[in-house]
């Protein structure tokens, strides 16, 4: 078995279908930020099952709009252009993944635990940064995604990941990938799952780097904020709580993300109720 790069290409190249036609079309129309809302709504109702769970998502406790939404067109209104676009992502990925059997080398619930609690931690820390509220769901997103690489790794290379997982514990997540995929890791597959798919910079950044305590360029920010939550989550057994890396000090990603710590505490008393609202994500 070879562990390269190249392999994984090829593989998800091969093995890996596209995001759906609608997914990859919201996320053209997603990088024009002159694009007309009418745009989105003829895009996404293309696809009815989609547009009914948006529907079902935007109405329930997760949103909590004011009043009913009752058509698309008024939810991009009430919401933006932008939510509803991380929104129609968000489902997207989720209904690629439906189905797809992890046999026996984690239970698939608890990863997807994990990673919607990673994005509504993501979210949490940046409303209490005061990020503006029009691209706050590009947060819960950028954490929804952050541990696709584990789906694909366990898909394509399921003997080597069951001796991963044994070894994460007490080698941490990476060290025990770079020993059994040779250097190959969760990061950058899914990183290259992220390009084939289209993803914005920022998302691929997130892929690439959610297990780096100090970066810096024009995606720290985001990739920082993931980071942080995901350290959370795992350090308080949230979902999946394989992801094991060497623990850092998470002092140095406080200071430049600009909050205090107490932040953490914060978070963690209203993530339970939040996680349950975001489970409405689960719900076909
Ligand atoms: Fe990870
Ligand atoms: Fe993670």
């Amino acid at each position: 078995m070879e562990y390269t790069l190249e392999e994984v290409l090829t593989r998800l190249e091969e093995e890996m279908p596209s995001l759906s036609p609608t997914a990859a079309k919201v996320q053209e129309l997603g990088n024009d930020i002159n694009c007309p809302p009418g745009d989105l709504t003829r895009v996404i109702k293309l696809d009815p099952v989609l547009t009914a769970r948006i529907m079902k998502l935007v109405n329930s406790s997760y949103c909590s709009p004011a009043e009913k939404i009752v058509s698309l067109e008024k939810a991009i209104i009430m919401m933006g252009l932008n939510t509803i676009k991380a929104l129609a992502l968000s489902v997207s990925v989720l209904t690629h993944f439906q189905g797809v059997e992890i046999k026996n080398i984690f239970e698939i619930e608890e990863f997807w635990k994990h990673s919607l609690a990673v994005g509504v931690t993501s979210k949490l820390i940046a409303q209490r940064r005061g990020v503006d509220k029009k691209i706050i769901e590009d947060y819960f997103l950028a954490g929804l995604i952050h541990d696709l690489g584990l789906l694909v790794e366990s898909q394509f290379y399921p003997e080597e990941m069951t001796e991963v997982l044994e070894q994460a514990d007490q080698m941490g997540l990476l060290a025990a990938e770079d020993y059994a995929l040779c250097n190959l890791n969760h990061c950058l597959i899914g990183k290259a799952l992220g390009e084939k798919w289209g993803f914005s910079k920022d998302l691929i950044a997130v892929l690439l780097l959610h297990h780096e305590s100090t970066i810096s360029g024009p995606y720290a920010e985001i990739v920082l904020t993931v980071h942080l939550a995901d350290h959370l989550c795992r350090t308080h057994g949230i979902g999946l709580a394989l992801d094991v890396a060497k623990e850092m000090d998470q002092q140095a990603v406080y200071a430049s993300l600009g909050i205090p710590e107490t932040i953490a505490e914060e978070v963690l008393q209203i993530l339970p109720d939040e996680i349950n609202k975001a489970m409405e994500f689960l719900k076909t």
